[in-house]
């Protein structure tokens, strides 16, 4: 290389290293997190982050794969940015998350212009490889080749090979955190544990995350300590059956429950959340936690899925509608105020009016807070493929979500009334969509959080108390919000 030559691309290089990345996150909390902590590596790395999009150097999907929609989304945005690959010869576009696990070099093959693959198991690895794939695109374009190497990491498949070396393949990644990163300065997601190993049949999720893998109890209070802090004051313990965590050591076994009594002892830490439960191991002592720890929010989504045990066995859900139900009473009997979510699935492989019917009734007996109601959508590769055909029509699975959400919608109005003329304490998160309204009344609409995770909207004269604990009394209510006045201007 000559002198001028090797001086041009060391000025390419430093412009390099001002170079932006975008990464546009779908599906769970899992990926919301990974989406922090792949933007923290990113710019540790030297690399800067951007809202917008098309100016972007490095444009990142990290995906989800649970449902088919949320994959087609992926693919025809992918679809859309053939332009921008070809204005941005320098730039990388990538696609990371569980539709990396699992569709592979398939992602090359729907979308050439991908520059690299990379499963939810392999994000540690993910800054180097960045990097590395600028500096091949630009010695390549430098030297006038067209063609770019694709990069492909991805953890081993679990049909394929033995537990131990999957669980290895899937590589635990939680580093030190930039609360740039951060939706905001005041919450953050703790993960305890990686994977899951129930294996529901209609589920993606063992698959493309991996086996069951908890944390250390130490490195989870120490991230704790540190994030309190940075100045945060509610964490959300996350993981796929976050109350299947267990870390045994020096013949010593940690839970959840003794998790949340550690973690509470942590001073500035005021609210801690958990999410996702599994419905069996909901054991009388995580209940009994949750109840004593003023920290611990009284809110727990537990996923019953259907209400039928005939459905249920097809889904190999390992419970009935009855366990369900007694779990549920006990929970209501344990713990005051508590509110309970769930996800249902409707339309699974040959689900009858009759099951439909029970899942309705299930609904109607827990009084949920809310639902999250999915049509069953389904995901090659997994059991229920193989075991029953997909038979319900989409038409009568849109029915039968709309029947349940209008139930869903009516349990949740009522159970919000009861906030009426009562008082509440929440966690202020930010200024709510209606922009217009300071523009009408001077104010600004905030909403929070109470401890079961209700939001509460209110109007203040500034946001000067976004991340603060609010006493507020509830004036009205609605299937997704209570109203609310702070005291001073409830008389
Ligand atoms: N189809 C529809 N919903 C699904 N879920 C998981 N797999 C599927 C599927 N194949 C739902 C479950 C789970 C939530 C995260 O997504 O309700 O709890
Ligand atoms: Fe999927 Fe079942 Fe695991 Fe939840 S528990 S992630 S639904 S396999």
């Amino acid at each position: 290389m000559t002198d001028e030559a090797e001086r041009e691309l060391s000025n390419t290089l430093c412009v390099l290293q001002m170079q932006k990345f975008y990464i546009e996150t779908v599906g769970c909390q899992m990926n919301v997190l990974d989406s922090e902590l792949v933007h923290s590596g990113l710019v540790q790395s030297g690399l800067v982050p951007t809202t917008d999009r098309y100016n972007a150097d490095v444009i990142l999907f990290n995906t989800c794969s649970v449902r088919q929609h949320a994959e087609d989304k992926i693919y025809s945005a992918l679809g859309r940015l053939k332009h921008w690959t070809m204005l941005k010869p320098y730039g990388v576009l990538g696609v990371i998350g569980c539709m990396a696990q699992k569709d592979q070099k398939t992602i090359f093959q729907r979308a050439p212009h991908v520059d690299l693959v990379l499963g939810p198991g392999q994000l540690e690895l993910l800054p180097e490889t960045v990097h590395q794939l600028l500096d091949e695109k630009l010695q390549r374009n430098y030297a006038g080749q067209q063609e770019s190497g694709k990069k492909l990491l991805v953890s081993l498949k679990r049909q394929e090979h033995r537990h131990t070396e999957v669980a290895e393949s899937f590589r635990l990644f939680d580093p030190v955190r930039n609360p740039e990163a951060r939706l905001n300065r005041f919450q953050a997601m703790v993960r305890i544990m990686f994977g899951c190993d129930k294996f529901c049949t209609y589920c993606i999720v063992p698959s493309v995350r991996g086996p069951e893998q908890s944390r250390p109890p130490q490195e989870i209070l120490e991230e704790i300590r540190a994030l309190v802090g940075q100045g945060v004051v509610e964490i959300t313990l996350i993981g796929q059956t976050v109350n299947s965590y267990r870390y045994s050591t020096g013949g010593k076994t940690t839970r959840l429950a003794d998790l949340l009594y550690q973690a509470s002892d942590i001073d500035g830490l005021r609210r801690l959340c958990f999410v996702t439960n599994y419905p069996r191991g909901m054991d009388n002592d995580l209940l009994q936690a949750v109840r004593d720890l003023p920290k611990v929010a009284k809110h727990l989504h537990i996923p019953a899925q259907s209400g039928s045990d005939t459905v249920l066995q097809r889904m190999k859900r390992n419970y009935t509608a009855t366990d369900y139900r007694e779990l549920v009473d006990r929970i209501y009997s344990t713990i005051p105020n508590v509110s309970i979510t769930c996800d249902l699935i409707v339309g699974f492989c040959g689900e009858t009016d009759e099951e439909f019917q029970q899942t309705v009734e299930l609904v109607q007996y827990c009084r949920f807070k809310n639902s999250f109601i999915f049509k069953y959508s389904e995901r090659p590769g997994t059991k229920s493929v193989k075991l029953y055909p997909d038979d319900v029509p989409e038409s009568v699975k849109k029915i039968r979500n709309n029947v349940l959400l209008e139930i869903q919608d009516k349990i949740a109005l009522e159970q919000n009334k009861r906030f009426i003329g009562t008082t509440v304490e929440i966690l202020v998160e930010g200024i709510t969509k209606q922009f217009n309204k300071q523009f009408e009344t001077g104010n600004v609409q905030l909403s929070g959080r109470t401890s079961c995770d209700r939001i509460v909207v209110f109007d203040m004269p500034d946001n000067r108390s976004i991340g603060q604990f609010l006493k507020l009394n509830i004036y009205d209510a609605a299937p997704f919000t209570l109203f609310a006045r702070l005291p001073e201007y409830s008389k």
